[in-house]
């Protein structure tokens, strides 16, 4: 099994908005994470896909030895996403979510911990998101990460009127840097995985390269 961290493409968006829809109550629409991967200029979405090569048995494989065609089979599921824009030196954390089948493995840490880098990268002060007030699983993921709850969004989420949070990491505050290093060094090194997303500029900053 491999594992890769990369940008986001128009072709995962039907495959990222059904997590979506299984993870939020107020999920985002298909043309929202289009609009976000191929036009939004502040926008760095990123998916967690797991990439693994099965051997066809059986009678599939069969037909596939007679047509002369291989019996590896790549399958490609994607396990988590999260979104990131960039604007002036906010970053922001706008969605996070890994596959109900997958949770509780760090993919979600390992996601929240890229998009810090990047927003490292990126030349951000500080990094902020809201969370619901209810939703203490991904507040305990953001304390992890040095994340602080600096005020409250009141009556935040349309759907019910709930409260958020409004969480920061001050990049500007080495202890709470220093403390995030040695969370990022921990979850990078925890799994062997291909980052083409940390370190690697934008496609849409690769085209404006080329031209
Ligand atoms: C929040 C979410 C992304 C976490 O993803 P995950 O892959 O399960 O998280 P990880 O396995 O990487 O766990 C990272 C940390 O999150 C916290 N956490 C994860 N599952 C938890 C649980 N069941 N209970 C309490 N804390 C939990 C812990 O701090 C954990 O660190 P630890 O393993 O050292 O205890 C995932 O639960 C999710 O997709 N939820 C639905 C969408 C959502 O709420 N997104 C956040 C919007 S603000």
């Amino acid at each position: 099994m491999t594992l890769t961290l990369r940008y986001m493409r128009l072709d995962d968006v039907p495959e990222v908005a059904k997590i979506d829809r299984q993870s939020f109550s107020m999920p985002w629409s298909e043309q929202s994470y289009r609009y976000e991967v191929g036009e939004a200029p502040y926008s760095y979405m990123t998916v967690l896909e797991e990439t693994r090569a099965d051997n066809a048995s059986g009678l599939r494989g069969l037909l596939h030895r007679m047509q002369g065609a291989s019996t590896i089979q790549v399958q490609r599921h994607i396990v988590g996403y999260g979104g990131l824009w960039s604007i002036a030196d906010e970053a922001h954390i706008s969605t996070i979510a890994t596959h109900p089948k997958h949770r509780g493995r760090g993919y979600g840490a390992l996601l929240l911990a890229a998009m810090v880098q990047k927003s490292i990268a990126l030349h951000a002060a500080y990094v902020v998101l809201e969370v619901r007030m209810s939703n203490t699983i991904a507040q305990n993921l953001y304390l992890k990460y040095g994340f602080r709850k600096v005020m409250i969004k009141p009556s935040y989420y349309h759907d019910n009127g709930e409260d958020a949070y409004d969480m920061r990491l001050d990049l500007e505050d080495e202890a709470a840097v220093r403390h995030f290093k040695a969370r990022y060094a921990e979850i990078s090194h925890r799994f062997d995985f291909i980052d083409d997303y940390t370190n690697k500029p934008h496609p849409r900053q690769s085209q404006m390269l080329k031209r």
